[in-house]
């Protein structure tokens, strides 16, 4: 049965290419995102801890400059745990947006949320952030409207996708600001391990991406044909995740048939990894403003400010 009509079409357009190549956000259905947050806990995963205790000792310094009564919206929300720490310094936040694709999941997060701030107004949006944002209009009450987009998930995107990502941002937060977590260039070894752990749970999560694809696009991938794959592209300055087939076979989606030789690859995920004046070069070139930058001792991970103009 075709429940995703649009990842039939993008796995369609994906095995007719040469190089195999599909969005990270397919990914991310409640299977893949449960997935994603044993990632998190895993103790290869340096970001999310690095991340965590950068929030845990800046969120008073970080909610200083966001200010009071500011509206917060949190692209690719995913379990809202990081997001806490920040609320918990906030002054008189007016609303909170979190958007993600990945619905069920958001939903739950949310629930469990609003139990613990009963008084925030909390709006998920559950809608993909590569297309047009489709935000209410800012309350009165609010000051301004501030992204926060963390988890170095805008290293999913090309170069050229994350300067549509900052566009957006300048279209749509004016005055506002984005606080950004970038994962930073480190030992290639460092980074390699985090997308290798030796319990097999990042395999699990891109082979998720398969079992999805059987489930919602009308696609007979056979999972123990596939294994994942991932190495760091160093002069790219990125983790690259594949998935590989280990025999020649076909592979139907919906009436089509398409063969990967063995060893062919479907690439799954980019994650680039920044310096601070790439990542605030590139925010530059679309009229976001440098401001503050929090780092960790090792300067794994950074929480950059970028101001966006009127
Ligand atoms: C790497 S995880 C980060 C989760 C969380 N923000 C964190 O920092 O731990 C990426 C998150 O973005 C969401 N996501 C991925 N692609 C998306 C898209 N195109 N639109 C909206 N959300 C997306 C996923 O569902 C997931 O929750």
């Amino acid at each position: 049965m075709i429940k995703n009509t649009e990842f039939q079409r993008d796995l369609i357009s994906a095995l007719s290419q040469a190089q195999k190549h599909i969005s990270p956000k397919y990914f991310y259905d409640a299977k893949g995102s449960a997935l994603f947050d044993q990632i998190c806990d895993l103790p290869e995963y340096y970001p999310t801890r690095t991340e965590l205790s950068i929030l845990e000792k800046h969120a008073p310094e970080i909610a200083a400059h966001i200010g009071s009564n500011a509206e917060l919206i949190e692209l690719g929300a995913g379990s809202l745990t990081k997001v806490r720490y920040l609320l918990r310094e906030m002054k008189s936040p007016i609303s909170f947006l979190p958007m993600d694709i990945s619905g069920e999941h958001l939903n739950a997060a949310v629930a469990e949320l609003k139990r613990e701030y009963p008084a925030l107004d909390v709006q998920p949006i559950v809608a993909d952030y590569t297309k047009d944002w489709l935000l209410p209009k800012l309350s009165p009450q609010a000051k301004r409207r501030i992204a926060f987009f963390p988890g170095s998930t805008i290293g999913n995107f090309s170069p050229v996708e994350a300067q549509a990502f900052f566009a957006n941002c300048v279209q749509h937060l004016p005055s506002g600001a984005l606080l950004l977590g970038v994962d930073l260039l480190k030992e290639p070894r460092v980074i390699h391990q985090a997308y290798n752990d030796a319990q097999g749970v990042t395999a699990a999560f891109n082979l998720n991406l398969l079992t999805r694809a059987n489930d919602e696009a009308n696609a007979d991938f056979k999972l123990d044909q596939f294994s994942h794959w991932a190495f760091y592209n160093a002069p790219l300055k990125r983790i690259e995740m594949h998935l590989v087939s280990l025999k020649k076979q076909e592979i139907t989606i919906a009436d089509q048939s398409f063969v990967m030789d063995e060893g062919e690859t479907l690439h799954t995920e980019n994650s680039h990894k920044f310096s601070i004046d790439g990542i605030q070069q590139l925010a530059a070139s679309q009229g976001l403003q440098a401001g503050p930058v929090w780092t960790d001792a090792q300067k794994w991970f950074g929480l950059l400010w970028f101001n966006i103009p009127a």
